[in-house]
């Protein structure tokens, strides 16, 4: 765990985006380059890099293939520094970079996230971090909980209106059960889905001098605790594409799992508050 303070004004915008498994043929690079490309671009713009840099994994991992393994750059090293250049121009803009699975599987062999940091000269994240952003006057707007994650969501819900429900709900549940209350946006990576639950403003009824009114269940987001209902949650996608080149097949292929959107996670604060997000899909 590492907490994070990270000076921010009163309008921009979030990015949330990891994933992108240099190293492997099956990594999307021109959906990753585009998304930096943005990220740069947009003057008011915060990034938190979720893990998963780096594709490398040891040649005894049950989804190590040889011929996946991208040949410009199939050492962790190289995959460090070709993630470090890729990033080298939103360096100003990353808030941290999240120690990924792949990452960590590495540890035996040196820290992969602690050389990219040090290139790019950011601080460096651990599994998971809270970072409280401020305003120029010191003052907190709100918290938020990252993690890169370990577990996915799935349904076999043959409705897609269903099966997206039944993944916001368990994404939800798994980033609630890590029982942080004072934080505004909860949000993992991993899952190499794109989600989004947006908060639920329930009406509630009140009485004044004989009148009945209706009202909408809210909270501050500077308070302690922060009702669970009234939080984002994100899954922020991934830059590691299902196909490749014809001829071989990814582990996402054998595993049989669905392809997924390919992207990040954009959030919009007006005022110091978050107000909308949406999917960046690349
Ligand atoms: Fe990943």
């Amino acid at each position: 765990m590492q907490l994070i303070n990270q000076t921010v004004r009163r309008d921009w915008h979030l990015y949330l985006i990891g994933d992108a498994h240099k190293g492997s043929i099956y990594h999307h690079d021109d959906g990753f380059r585009e998304a930096v490309s943005i990220i740069a671009e947009d003057r008011t713009s915060k990034a938190v890099f979720m893990g998963d840099g780096v594709d490398a994994k040891m040649s005894d991992n049950r989804h190590f293939r040889l011929d996946a393994v991208n040949p410009k750059c199939p050492t962790p090293l190289e995959q460090a520094k070709d993630l470090a250049r890729t990033l080298k121009p939103i360096q100003r803009n990353l808030v941290t970079y999240l120690v990924g699975k792949h990452e960590s599987d590495l540890h035996r062999f040196g820290d992969v996230v602690e050389e990219v940091c040090e290139r790019l000269r950011i601080v460096q994240g651990t599994y998971s971090s809270i970072i409280s952003f401020l305003g120029y006057n010191k003052k907190l707007q709100f918290k938020i909980y990252v993690e890169h994650g370990c577990k996915v969501m799935n349904s076999n819900a043959a409705d897609p209106h269903d099966r997206e429900k039944a993944k916001q709900k368990a994404l939800k549940s798994q980033l609630r059960a890590q029982q942080f209350g004072d934080v505004a946006i909860m949000a993992k990576g991993h899952a190499h889905q794109l989600l989004i639950v947006e908060p639920t403003h329930e009406l509630y009824l009140t009485t004044n001098g004989g009148e009945i009114k209706q009202n909408y269940v809210h909270n501050a987001y500077t308070q302690d605790y922060i009702h669970p209902d009234l939080r984002w949650y994100a899954c922020t996608g991934c830059f590691y594409k299902k196909y490749g080149e014809l001829g071989t097949s990814s582990y996402v292929e054998t595993a049989g799992y669905s392809p997924t959107e390919t992207g990040m996670i954009k959030f919009t604060i007006e005022n110091g508050i978050p107000v909308a997000a949406e999917k960046v899909i690349l």
